[in-house]
């Protein structure tokens, strides 16, 4: 339908950053040869000719981590060596078998829990599940995350990449899960709350100032986590 007519329109904002497709799909070039004649080499065009971030994918998933998240990740990963890495929001469910088989590579006994309100994108096949394990929960309610308390062994690392309630899931995870030294990472939003919200973030982050910390070493090192990278100070008491 090309007019406004129709019944309903996406909420982009909610959309945003996901794409409108969990399988991944080798690029396509549509303007131009894939093999460039030689004695025309110079005039080759310079830019990369299909959608960037579609692209990135770990062994045939789409991941929706580009390469300076993937490579702030894997220093991270291998300097904490979780036991548990715990990522809100799954979607195709690639960046769970990416953090499993890098776990894995680097010889860590890690378990990975997705957890997402709709799996039914997930496209991760049964025989690739050993060690991840997925949960149907809604952020925005926080009673369903409750399934993850005893079901996590630290050093835990919790990505946030619902972008849902944060704050609130934030605090719960502080309150519920979060041991001294366990990661709390916020995937992509920061710069964008504080560009559109700068004082209710800044309030919102000095709230935790007796509970968590930023890690200054994963904290710029990608645009992905820009500011994002929380640790979980020692209880009071
Ligand atoms: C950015 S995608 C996750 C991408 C994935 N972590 C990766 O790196 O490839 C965001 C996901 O969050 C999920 N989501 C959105 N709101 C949610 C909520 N309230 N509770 C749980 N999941 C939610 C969406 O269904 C979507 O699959």
């Amino acid at each position: 339908m090309n007019d406004y007519s129709r019944e309903n329109f996406l909420d982009l904002n909610a959309f945003r950053g996901l794409g409108e497709d969990p399988v991944y799909r080798s690029p396509e070039l549509t303007d131009r040869p894939r093999d460039w004649p030689l004695d025309r080499w110079a005039e080759a065009p310079r830019d990369l000719g299909y959608p960037d971030f579609s692209r990135y994918q770990w062994r045939g998933l789409r991941l929706l981590k580009d390469p300076e998240a993937q490579a702030a990740f894997h220093d991270l990963l291998w300097e904490f060596r979780p036991r548990t890495i715990v990522e809100l929001g799954v979607y195709s469910g690639g960046s769970l078998v990416w953090f499993r088989d890098l776990t894995r590579l680097m010889g860590v006994d890690c378990r990975v829990i997705g957890v997402d309100k709709d799996l039914s994108r997930c496209q991760i096949p049964a025989s690739e599940m050993t060690d991840i394990a997925l949960h149907e929960a809604d952020c925005t309610d926080l009673g369903t995350l409750e399934k993850l308390l005893g079901d996590v062994a630290h050093p835990l690392l919790l990505v946030d990449d619902a972008h849902a309630d944060t704050f609130n899931v934030m605090r719960w995870a502080v309150d519920h899960l979060l041991h001294e030294g366990d990661y709390f990472v916020i995937e992509d939003m920061i710069p964008y709350w504080h560009r559109y919200s700068p004082a209710l973030l800044e309030q919102y982050l000095a709230s935790f100032h007796e509970v968590l910390t930023m890690d200054m070493v994963y904290a710029n090192a990608s645009p992905q986590l820009d500011r994002g990278v929380f640790r979980r100070t020692a209880a009071k008491g």
